[in-house]
């Protein structure tokens, strides 16, 4: 049993935030809906959660028909952006809170916050206001609240986003923790891609009111459909080719072999700045590109080395790890492009 999203749409006055948009969750997954700013996620969350009626489309979970679900019987928790605790009850009134609404027998209701806020490391603040509690502390208790009357959906828009670095990461790790403990199938918010490769079992790539595409980190990182899930998810450089004599792309007129052989169609092939291998100035060959070195940027663990091709167009980017040799800027080099690190981008 899943939650089923079926060509839902969604417009607001001339702009349409969401274009006939399907997706299908199993349940207990962690999924990370990612895109730009304006892409429609903040939108197909609230359709999922009742908060906005969608135009067009269908959204059932484990069979029932959500969208004839008023938002109140949905029995979704929900956490947002901004602190959403009331400011003049203590933490362990504002997780109580939900269950009195939803009428939970008042013998159990004690017992459910204090597993609750156990559960998010917030025992001993347990009496405490919103306004007693740092930013990491109230979201915790958002997240508690959220979770308490074991909800069918937790939808989380950008939870994290107003924390800083450190408080962030800790919170991805609890929130992942807590989440397979409960085994509660989970939306969350992000347009921090590291955020969503990191917590999501799914990762939904969006632009535009369309998934771009979806599937598990590896798999997006590996095989990027579009050039824009490419460049949109980790770096990527962006090869224009042009077709050679014998089917194969040229780039910068050297001729390139892929993995899958031959692909006349193709016009971007994408690769990873890792994948590139920097050798000699004067070795030539298939897949092997002259090109000189652009500039040179130190980072710590790794170096990051811009490169000039005859093909013109932005430099491409090697990433060098560990205590490799590292060229200096105006230095001739080849660039080698593996054949099984090519990717062919629609
Ligand atoms: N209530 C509304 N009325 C009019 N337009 C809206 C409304 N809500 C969203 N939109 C528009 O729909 C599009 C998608 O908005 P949405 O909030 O879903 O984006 P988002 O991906 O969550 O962006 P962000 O990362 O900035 O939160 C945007 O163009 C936005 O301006
Ligand atoms: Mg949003």
């Amino acid at each position: 049993m899943s939650l089923a999203i079926r060509e839902v749409s969604k417009r607001f006055a001339g702009i349409t935030a969401l274009d006939r948009v399907s997706l299908d969750v199993p349940n207990g997954t962690f999924v990370c809906f990612l895109g730009p700013s304006g892409c429609g996620k903040t939108t197909l969350l609230r359709v999922i959660a009742g908060l906005e009626t969608a135009d067009e489309g269908q959204i059932r979970l484990n069979g029932t028909d959500l969208i004839r679900t008023p938002a109140k019987d949905r029995n979704f928790g929900i956490v947002f952006q901004s602190y959403s605790l009331f400011p003049n009850m203590s933490a362990a009134r504002n997780v109580a809170y939900g269950l009195e609404c939803r009428r939970w027998p008042k013998a159990d209701i004690g017992p459910r916050v204090d597993a609750m806020l156990r559960l998010v490391h917030l025992a001993e603040h347990a009496q405490k206001f919103p306004a007693q509690l740092s930013g990491g502390q109230q979201q915790r208790v958002a997240l508690a609240r959220a979770m308490a009357p074991d909800p069918g959906l937790l939808l989380l828009d950008e939870p994290l986003s107003a924390l800083d670095a450190k408080v962030r990461e800790e919170l991805r790790v609890e929130i992942r923790a807590v989440q397979r403990r409960l085994g509660i199938t989970t939306i969350m918010v992000t347009h921090d891609q590291e955020e969503a490769l990191a917590m999501g079992d799914l990762v939904v790539v969006m632009s535009r009111g369309v998934i771009e595409q979806a599937g598990a980190p590896r798999e997006l990182y590996d095989n990027p459909a579009t050039p824009f899930v490419a460049s949109f998810i980790g770096g990527m450089n962006i090869l224009d080719v042009t077709p050679g004599p014998d089917g194969r792309p040229l780039f910068a007129e050297v001729p390139l072999a892929l993995a899958g052989g031959p692909s006349p169609s193709a016009v971007s092939l994408g690769l990873r700045p890792e994948q590139v291998v920097l050798g000699g100035p004067d070795e030539r060959g298939e897949n092997i590109v002259p090109g000189r070195i652009a500039d040179v940027a130190f980072l710590g663990n790794l170096t990051r080395v811009s490169i000039v091709t005859a093909a013109g167009g932005a430099p491409l980017v090697a990433e060098l790890h560990g205590r490799s040799r590292v060229p200096a800027a105006g230095e001739a080099v080849s660039l080698h492009l593996p054949a099984d690190a090519l990717r062919v981008l629609a």
